[in-house]
């Protein structure tokens, strides 16, 4: 096999992206076809990357088209653990967006499936792939900084758009899952075991009552002893705003960024610089080296840098924070509860 045949699921903003990596970015991947129950969709996305591209309506029968020899999944969130499962049970390698699923039993049942299969499956966790973070996850690991004793993550998004459609519990179950697999990433081998979140509706506080949460909190402790917080914000007037660092006994690492780039501005005013306002500029390079890497994972079978075990992880983070804010109290991450 020298080029991959990829199928991808969901022709939106983030399917989008990915298919023109798929198509410019990586000479071994090929955009053999693409599936939206949006009729015109997948058809509109085919015409503008690949005229070659197959479209279908039905996820499924993309996933059973022979000549796909892997999935790329990014539709809804709620939508992606039975294309997973499917595409699994047919033997093809699957690359999917965070989150993998939204309950413990899907997550459970990919990772069994898995076990049972001969293929493999990446999560897209994309901060793994930006560079200060990978930099800084390869220090820790070979002891750099000492014991990891403080931890820190951060996503703040530059708008909130679609605020009244936004499902519930989407700032846990689709933003700081990010920071829960970052935070795993940065204290390496670490367990988390407790949590204890909060989380409220600052930025649209008149959305609060129908179940928008736009601002969280959440410290967890590990068993190496590390105390991380995790914290999201859907409004930061300044850009988009993703970083992490890492404390220990030995020193101090920091990673990732705002700026749109190197340059800075030195006048009457003072020292600044412009911000990136979308995820797709910030972490652009990010984006299209998971998918470089999950293509050359399946066609020379190596393990994914992102496994379907972390997205459980982070899940179960994200899980057991939910059970926190219901309830107001810590929670065991082994007694998480099950939405
Ligand atoms: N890694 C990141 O930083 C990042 C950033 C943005 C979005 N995402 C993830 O990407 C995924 C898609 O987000 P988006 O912003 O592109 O959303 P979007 O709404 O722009 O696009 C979703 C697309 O999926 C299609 N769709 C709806 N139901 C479907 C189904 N059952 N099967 C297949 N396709 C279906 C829709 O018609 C739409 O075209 C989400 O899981 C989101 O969490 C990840």
């Amino acid at each position: 096999m020298s080029e991959l045949n990829i199928g991808l699921i969901g022709a939106g903003r983030m399917g989008a992206f990915h298919g023109e990596t798929i198509t410019d970015r990586i000479p071994q991947a090929n955009l053999y076809a693409i599936a939206d129950p949006m009729l015109g969709a997948a058809e509109k996305l085919a015409q503008q990357l690949n005229k070659n591209s197959k479209a279908y309506t039905a996820p499924l029968d993309l996933i059973n088209d022979e000549n796909v020899e892997a999935v790329v999944i990014a539709s809804p969130a709620r939508t992606h653990a039975s294309n997973v499962l499917a595409a699994i049970r047919q033997g093809k390698a699957v690359f999917c967006e965070k989150p993998m699923a939204v309950n413990m039993e899907k997550a459970d049942e990919i990772v069994q499936a898995l076990e049972k299969s001969n293929t493999l499956m990446q999560v897209g966790f994309n901060r793994r792939f930006e560079k200060g973070y990978n930099a800084a996850h390869e220090e820790v690991k070979a002891g750099y900084i000492g014991t990891p004793q403080l931890l820190k993550s951060i996503t703040r998004d530059p708008k909130l758009n679609g605020a009244e459609s936004i499902p519930e519990w989407t700032i846990f179950l689709e933003t700081l899952i990010h920071d829960f697999d970052a935070l795993r990433y940065l204290n390496p081998g670490a367990k988390p075991v407790e949590v204890y979140a909060a989380a409220d509706a600052l930025v649209r506080p008149d959305l609060k009552k129908s179940g928008l949460l736009d601002t969280a909190v959440v410290t967890i402790k590990f068993d190496n002893g590390a105390l991380a917080t995790a914290e999201a914000n859907f409004q930061a007037v300044y850009g988009y705003d993703v970083r992490a660092e890492v404390f220990g006994s030995e020193g101090m690492m920091t990673a990732g960024g705002i700026r749109e780039s190197s340059m800075t501005r030195y006048n009457k005013q003072g020292i600044s610089y412009d911000t990136s306002r979308y995820d797709q500029n910030l972490l652009f390079d990010a984006y299209v080296d998971e998918l470089r890497s999950f293509t050359d994972c399946v066609l020379n079978n190596k393990t994914p840098y992102a496994t379907a075990e972390d997205a459980r992880w982070a899940l179960k983070i994200a899980l057991a924070s939910i059970e926190s804010v219901q309830n107001d109290r810590p929670v065991k991450i082994e007694n998480y509860a099950l939405i």
